[in-house]
């Protein structure tokens, strides 16, 4: 294949680990005889500086050119403690789901063996546990009309029947990969539009006969996912619920710096880690790349190159094996590694593989 990725560093660690995306993405191109050219764009806080607009024009146009984005992390403490700022980097991300019709979001929740230990749960309850989180990213509350003054405020959480059935459909195809087993979760007993959920996929479960499709509201879901993770093998849910619940998802595995996330929609997909941008760390080589590099990983595997996918999984693996670890998943008295370190023995094995 001949890819034209758009790389997105962004703020804080992302530029250092934006690099060691690139640098894998390039090896494994390399390995199986694809090409690939990068074209770079600004976001996020960085953008705001340089050009006042977290998501400019430019970087929209790069990214409608391209097959896939590479994206990092936005967000800048400065923006955090000024609840006056008129533009902040995170309207950046908003609007780049908005634009390129990023309408699912693709959150799995993977526990890593060796790091089980890290989890907040005990490891008899998140061992194996192994499902994914599709979050519906461009409607309900986060985009619905909004007002607000003095006195009233209010977000409105507006979905349509072609809304919640495109983002169903995402869900039943990786179910039908997958275990078999989708959950919907909403809150029917409460809000009208989770009804109107529930009723839609009521109504395309008929059409789904090999998969289970179950109901749960939001409550007891965010309850269940630390008593029974493994009870999950795909949750399908609107954008603010599947904020909060990925949130909860990404750090009962104890490995929120591994994991990836894959946003798709109606134009050009996007890659992007699952923590964000961590600005105290920014520039001193200790960030964790991993969650990067296995974007890259799902990038591939989006356009159907499994084998490549694969070989970076199992590069991932292998460097977690070998102890070749950022400092905040090191094991005692093991050799301290940088996040340029651990992304060169990645690039390394999968040269040698
Ligand atoms: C996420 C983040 C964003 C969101 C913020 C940064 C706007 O929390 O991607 O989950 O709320 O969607
Ligand atoms: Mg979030």
């Amino acid at each position: 294949m001949d890819f034209k990725i758009a790389v997105l560093p962004g703020d804080g660690i992302g530029p250092e680990i934006s690099e060691q995306g690139v640098n894998v993405m390039t090896a494994v191109c390399q390995r199986f005889g694809h090409s690939v050219t990068y074209e770079y764009a600004i976001c996020g806080a960085d953008a705001i500086e340089r050009v006042g607009d977290p998501f400019p024009e430019e970087t929209f146009q790069t990214c409608m050119r391209a097959d896939a984005v590479l994206f990092s992390a936005v967000g800048d403490p400065k923006y955090d403690n000024d609840p006056a700022a008129k533009v902040r980097p995170e309207q950046g991300l908003l609007a780049m789901r908005k634009r390129l019709g990023l309408y699912a979001n693709v959150r799995p929740v993977e526990t890593f063996d060796c790091l089980v230990h890290k989890s907040p749960l005990k490891d008899e309850l998140v061992r194996e546990a192994d499902f994914i989180c599709i979050r519906e990213l461009t409607g309900g509350m986060y985009f619905g009309e909004k007002y607000q003054d003095e006195d009233r405020a209010y977000d409105t959480n507006l979905y349509t029947r072609p809304e919640i059935e495109r983002i169903l459909r995402v869900g039943y195809d990786y179910a039908r990969r997958r275990r078999r087993h989708l959950t919907v979760v909403d809150k029917a007993n409460v809000l009208a539009s989770s009804r109107l959920w529930r009723k839609v996929a009521q109504e395309m479960a008929a059409e789904y006969p090999d998969v289970t499709t179950d109901f749960m509201y939001v409550d007891n879901a965010a309850m269940r996912m630390i008593q029974e993770p493994r009870f999950f093998d795909v949750i399908v849910t609107e954008n603010t619920f599947g904020d909060i619940l990925t949130d909860e998802g990404s750090c009962i595995t104890g490995s929120m710096g591994l994991l990836p996330s894959a946003s798709t929609g109606d134009h050009t997909p996007v890659f992007e880690p699952v923590h964000g941008s961590w600005p105290q760390a920014r520039g001193q080589n200790i960030a964790n790349p991993l969650a990067q590099i296995l974007c890259v990983a799902m990038l591939f595997e989006y356009f159907g190159l499994q084998e490549e996918g694969d070989l970076i999984r199992d590069a991932v693996s292998a460097s977690l094996d070998a102890n070749v670890r950022t400092p905040e998943i090191q094991v005692e008295g093991a050799p301290r590694f940088g996040t340029k370190e651990v992304g060169a023995w990645i690039v390394e094995y999968i040269q040698k593989a």
